[in-house]
């Protein structure tokens, strides 16, 4: 064997993923005229983010890239922004410079977690949870968000609590529901984790995955998971604010107040080597920290969409942040239904990729006119799902 062991389960957890968002195009296949597939770009790089990379590409110094430790500038200002966003003061010193929200999990995860630990993740999930805890030596233990409203269960979350529980992992504004969980449930929670800590005799962390915490909707704000339970850490990034995110940045922050902080900012420096962003990246970091994609747009977009797929006969929730749609798909085969969509042009992501079979998710990134053309897709899919054609072709 010339790989580790774990990378069977890790593989097997991403199998769905890698046989549906990053397969290439089928040749032959219709044109894309529409492509809802993930959180892409699909209109040009925001201008403030290309002058921050021309800018900050060029040395001033023989060791601006050189080995270095992280940029602090970097650190004062994502730690200003999170004081503003959150109404609490957050240190720069509780800010550990990451490569996007993915590097800040699988930072948080090498730090708290033991091989035989559990992690506790919600389904349905960003598509990698289950593989990053896996990777980490721990076991998932997956707790179900129920439709319609995929609300957070506390009183399922704190059931599969149990002595080898050592996280929590918590996405609000949630992928894919566009759910933000509101104070009171995570108030509860917290007192959830706060008796199970102290039943089983240890502290169980919430990593808390905020990557959505400025794509907010209605005027809504957003409160964050670590507000409410001593043992956080927030997972930030800037792959959709400045919607970028080939050009990894984000940043893993510490809540204020964290019992025995000092040993948890040791400890996290141990495992920055392969998580830190590039140099560039770091100076960029205040620069694009102050950048955000037009959310009115997408706000309007989605409530374009919703409207007229509500018409056409789809079953949708109207998200509260974050740039997804989640209608539900018109046949109980998810895979057939996208299919069909994807022979028409019309790219959307089958929902059992994150495990939530029956429905398909639409990236409010798409441009309009994208939007545009598909529509009337959508109105032939869902009329020839109801007529039974697209049933009898699976
Ligand atoms: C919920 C959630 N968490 C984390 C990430 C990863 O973000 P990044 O590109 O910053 O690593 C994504 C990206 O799609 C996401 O949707």
């Amino acid at each position: 064997m010339v790989v580790a062991r774990q990378v069977e389960a890790v593989q097997r957890a991403l199998g769905p993923f890698f046989e549906v968002v990053m397969q290439p195009p089928v040749r032959g296949a219709r044109p894309v005229i529409a492509d809802f597939m993930a959180g892409n770009p699909q209109e040009p790089t925001l201008p403030g983010f290309v002058e921050a990379l021309r800018r900050w590409s060029v040395p001033t110094s023989t060791d601006s890239f050189a080995y270095r430790p992280m940029h602090e500038p970097a650190r004062q200002a994502a730690a200003a922004s999170l004081t503003i966003e959150l109404g609490v003061e957050f240190a720069a010193q509780d800010v550990f410079l990451t490569r996007g929200a993915g590097g800040a999990i699988a930072l948080a995860l090498s730090t708290v977690v033991d091989p035989g630990d559990e992690v506790v993740f919600l389904s349905p999930p960003w598509f990698f949870y289950e593989a990053m805890i896996l990777a980490s030596g721990a076991t998932p233990i997956r707790v179900r968000l129920e439709p319609p409203a995929f609300d957070l269960d506390v009183e399922a979350i704190v059931a599969a609590l149990g002595p080898r529980t050592r996280a929590v992992i918590v996405n609000t504004p949630h992928n894919p529901t566009g759910r933000i969980y509101p104070a009171a449930v995570l108030e509860r929670l917290a007192e959830g984790l706060a008796g199970a800590a102290e039943k089983y005799g240890r502290p169980i962390w919430v990593i808390s995955d905020e990557a959505y915490s400025r794509i907010l909707f209605d005027g809504r704000s957003f409160p964050s998971p670590g507000l409410f339970h001593p043992y956080s850490m927030l997972a930030h990034t800037y792959s959709k604010s400045a919607l970028a995110p080939g050009q990894r940045l984000g940043f893993l922050a510490l809540v204020p107040g964290l019992p025995e902080a000092d040993v948890v900012r040791r400890a996290l420096l141990n495992f920055i080597f392969g998580t830190t962003p590039d140099a560039v990246m770091q100076y960029a970091l205040p620069d694009i920290d102050g950048l955000l994609i037009d959310v009115a747009a997408i706000e309007r977009r989605r409530d374009h969409m919703v409207s007229v797929l509500r018409e056409q006969g789809y079953v949708v929730q109207v998200p509260e942040g974050t740039f997804y749609l989640l209608p539900r798909a018109p046949l109980a085969d998810d895979r057939a239904f996208c299919a069909h969509l994807a022979n028409e042009g019309v790219l959307v992501l089958p929902g059992h990729v994150v495990e939530l079979p029956g429905y398909f998710r639409i990236s409010l990134t798409a441009t309009d006119e994208m939007v545009g053309q598909s529509l009337p897709v959508f109105a032939r899919a869902i009329e020839r799902a109801s007529s039974g054609q697209a049933t009898a072709r699976r």
